[in-house]
């Protein structure tokens, strides 16, 4: 079978990587896959159980018997934890702290590794993450690496929880990501970090519609299409 068009998109959190990565492939007729929901997932699942955070084997023993699979509608991607559509339920700050901690346990990784190769062998893909270019697909065609500077990601951020309402200060939101970032990066396992091979988009300074537009410019010339 002729390998499937692969773009990874990784990146540190607040990047605008999913909302990059969804505009991009919905252009480019490719399926954007969101790794990230699978890691909320199974901290949503640890949640559930009473379990702490920082519990490696209880971690370790909330996969046997879990199962952890994307849907792909015409509303875009869900996310199924043993079955039950979990999407909306994994979209908040407890959940990303818990995903945060279960991400750097390698049992938790090996779990995901093969479902997430595998929607890649059967699909053309745009899947965003923080280890795809590194780990999962490094015969990727396109790697980007998304990132943007902490104060432009906090500011972003501070915006889209304060026009949701929630009680939050820059200075606050600022250190959540940089508590996050120090996480991602410094875990021994699958570490976030640039792959050798990856473009490197810096969204600091770009609107979001120039950030997709330098997306899809980056990704369509790997393919082949005229825009
Ligand atoms: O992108 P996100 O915030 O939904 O990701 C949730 C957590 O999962 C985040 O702490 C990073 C981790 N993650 C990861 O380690 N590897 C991936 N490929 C995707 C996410």
């Amino acid at each position: 079978m002729k390998k499937k068009f692969a773009a990874a998109i990784d990146g540190p959190s607040g990047a605008g990587k999913s909302t990059i990565a969804r505009a991009a492939a919905e252009r480019l007729g490719l399926l954007y896959v969101d790794t990230g929901a699978m890691y909320r997932a199974i901290g949503l699942a640890v949640l559930r159980r009473g379990i702490a955070a920082e519990d490696t084997a209880g971690i370790e023993q909330t996969l046997s018997g879990l199962s952890v699979t994307l849907r792909h509608g015409p509303k875009g991607q869900h996310v199924l934890l043993n079955g039950e559509d979990v999407s909306d339920a994994i979209r908040n700050d407890r959940v990303a702290h818990y995903a945060s901690k279960c991400s750097a346990v390698p049992a938790v990784r090996d779990f995901l590794l093969e479902t997430q190769r595998s929607i890649a062998r059967t699909q053309g893909v745009i899947m965003d993450g923080r280890d795809i270019g590194t780990v999962i697909l490094p015969d990727a065609e396109v790697k980007i690496f998304l990132t943007a500077s902490v104060e432009a990601r906090a500011k972003r951020r501070y915006l889209e929880l304060d026009a949701r309402g929630e009680h939050v200060t820059l200075e606050g939101v600022r250190a959540d990501i940089e508590r996050r970032d120090e996480l991602d990066i410094n875990r021994p396992i699958a570490p976030l970090r640039q792959a050798e091979d990856a473009i490197l988009l810096d969204t600091s300074s770009l609107t979001l519609e120039e950030s997709i537009a330098a997306a899809v410019g980056i990704i369509s010339e790997k393919l082949g299409v005229q825009l």
